[in-house]
């Protein structure tokens, strides 16, 4: 079984010889050869040039043995492609020029031509697929609706997240305009993704656990169910909800094949509450991985033996990687799932 087959037969809930294995920003400050390309190009121009960011997204796989390769890219993208650009603060963390701080600046958004200008996103991932081979998952991306606007309208991350809240209740229908705006324009990103070879995608609802609980659904599902739908069934699409596992049944009927979960669910329960159909993914606490190789293993293995004969699994971490990551820890990791036995 190769990585790529291996990677779709658990997507699509199918027995492996062992669960595959990928990991959500292997790109990152843990690489040294990351942060050598980082002090040639800001981030933005590697997400902007097709051989750069081919390169960075490559650059894990020639360490550890992946079953699939995420495209470096970035979730913020999309606002750029209507308008808004966005930066990257070399102290840490990602800020948007111009917050969407009056109405007239959402109506201004440029949803035309969207897709057409994420283009250089098409290439880098037609561009890694000629270079990684035939062999290897790759994998797209995208942020939910949701999140998307969080960073618009906040103009960064947040910590009350009130401007999008007050956005959301007092101006309910330019909030649905801007949602609707951010669906259509996600669906045809993710679709245009799958036509220049992504596998599969995945749908980042990073900011859903900050929605009141009656209004998850109004202000972030609908929308993720919205962009499910308009791509259609031929596609496995990877939801992962952060602080959200607790609503496994909600985030399955949205059509989504894999649910991704964060580190605060046992994934033996997960699974319990999980139609048959569904695939899994996660769950390892990526901060595991600044301990030590025999934590590592320790906890990658407690994480394997909590879907042992479980058909539809895939290894993951339960959020992205962390700067302070050490190579030892990400090596006993990869090495222990490796090296695990056979799913159901
Ligand atoms: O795994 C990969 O490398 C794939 C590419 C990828 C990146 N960002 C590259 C990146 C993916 C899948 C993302 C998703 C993303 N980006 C999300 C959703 C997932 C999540 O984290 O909840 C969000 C919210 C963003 C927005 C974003 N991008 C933030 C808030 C930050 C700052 C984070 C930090 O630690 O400072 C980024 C920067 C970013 N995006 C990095 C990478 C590799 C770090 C770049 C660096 O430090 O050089």
């Amino acid at each position: 079984m190769n990585a790529r087959s291996r990677f779709l037969a658990a997507a699509n809930c199918l027995p492996t010889d062992r669960p595959p294995v990928w990991l959500m920003r292997q790109a990152g400050r843990y690489l040294p050869e990351y942060r050598a390309l980082k002090t040639k190009h800001d981030f933005v121009t590697m997400v902007r040039t097709p051989e750069l960011a081919t390169e960075v997204t490559l650059q894990p796989l020639q360490r550890f043995a992946l079953d699939a390769a995420i495209i470096f890219s970035d979730i913020l993208v999309i606002p750029e492609a209507l308008g808004q650009p966005y930066y990257f603060r070399e102290q840490g963390g990602i800020g948007m020029e111009a917050p969407l701080d009056r109405i007239e600046k959402i109506k201004a958004l440029q949803k035309d031509g969207a897709a057409d200008r994420l283009a250089y996103v098409y290439d880098a991932l037609r561009l890694t697929r000629a270079q990684l081979g035939e062999d290897t998952a790759l994998l797209g991306f995208c942020g939910s609706p949701w999140t998307l606007a969080c960073y618009m309208v906040e103009g960064g991350s947040s910590k009350d997240f009130a401007k999008i809240k007050t956005l959301a209740w007092t101006e309910p229908k330019v909030f649905a305009d801007l949602m609707e705006t951010l669906t259509d324009t996600c669906a045809e990103y993710l679709r245009r993704q799958v036509d220049a070879g992504a596998d599969a995608v995945q749908i980042f609802d990073s900011w859903g656990a900050i929605c009141p609980a009656h209004l998850y659904e109004t202000w972030s599902l609908r929308w993720i169910r919205g962009i499910i739908d308009r791509l259609g069934s031929d596609v496995p699409v990877i939801l992962y909800a952060k602080g959200m596992c607790h609503l496994i049944p909600q985030l399955s009927a949205t059509g989504a094949s894999i649910l991704s979960m964060d580190w605060t669910i046992d994934l033996a329960e997960a699974a319990a509450l999980a139609p048959a159909h569904l695939s899994l993914q996660g769950n390892l606490d990526p901060a595991v991985l600044t301990s030590s190789p025999e934590t590592t293993r320790a906890e990658t293995h407690r994480v394997l033996e909590s879907m042992a004969g479980r058909a539809g699994y895939i290894f993951n971490l339960g959020h992205g990687m962390i700067p302070s990551a050490k190579i030892e820890c990400v090596e006993a990791l990869v090495d222990t799932v490796v090296h695990s036995s056979p799913r159901a």
